[in-house]
């Protein structure tokens, strides 16, 4: 009997490259992120094709019981003193949970659940994040290079980015040379 064998995908623990066929890159640049930063003026300012995000797929089945597998790398930077992060949602499915895994850089995962309870976890490389269902995530890039975090999520669960419309209720910023977490009422 003759044995095949399949070369899997692959990625770059330095430097979350993937090495596989079919990628499918998204490019997140700040003029898709609407409503997102608190300082309007700020984000305004900003050119709004700079890329703030790239996410990374690799090609996988989609269905019930399938997986995704997908890489965010998140620039460094400031919009008014917030820092870069991605827009962040619920799954469509919320029951629904992931998995991150962080690969390079470090930040933050701002978590949150229906009730509006925000909570952070450290993303830095080797660090591994069980986000249960129900519970909005957002990933907060607060160092100097490039945050990376690989992702594993149910092809079913979706993406539900409208019951975020008003925001997460913690905004981490640059204050007093310090990053911070503010509570905030409304985004
Ligand atoms: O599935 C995930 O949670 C990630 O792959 C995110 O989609 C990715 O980080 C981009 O964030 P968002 O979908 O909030 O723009
Ligand atoms: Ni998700």
């Amino acid at each position: 009997m003759s044995i095949t064998f399949n070369k899997p995908p692959s990625v770059a623990f330095l430097t979350g490259q993937f090495t596989a066929e079919n990628v499918i890159k998204k490019v997140t640049r700040s003029g898709d992120l609407s409503g997102v930063f608190h300082d309007i003026a700020a984000w305004q300012a900003i050119p709004s094709d700079t890329p703030i995000y790239e996410v990374e797929m690799l090609n996988s089945l989609q269905g019930e019981g399938e997986l995704y597998v997908g890489m965010t790398h998140l620039h460094p930077g400031r919009v008014g003193n917030e820092f870069h992060m991605t827009r962040g949602h619920f799954h469509q499915r919320r029951e629904q949970g992931e998995v991150y895994f962080g690969i390079r850089g470090s930040g933050l995962l701002l978590l949150q659940n229906e009730q509006r309870k925000a909570w952070l976890e450290h993303v830095s490389p080797g660090s591994v994040h069980i986000i249960p269902g129900d519970t909005a995530h957002r990933l907060i890039n607060t160092g100097s290079e490039v945050l990376s975090a690989l992702a594993v999520w149910p092809s079913i669960a979706g993406h539900d980015y409208g019951s975020l419309a008003q925001g997460f209720a913690l905004r981490v910023i640059l204050q007093d040379g310090k990053i911070q977490g503010k509570e905030v009422q409304n985004g």
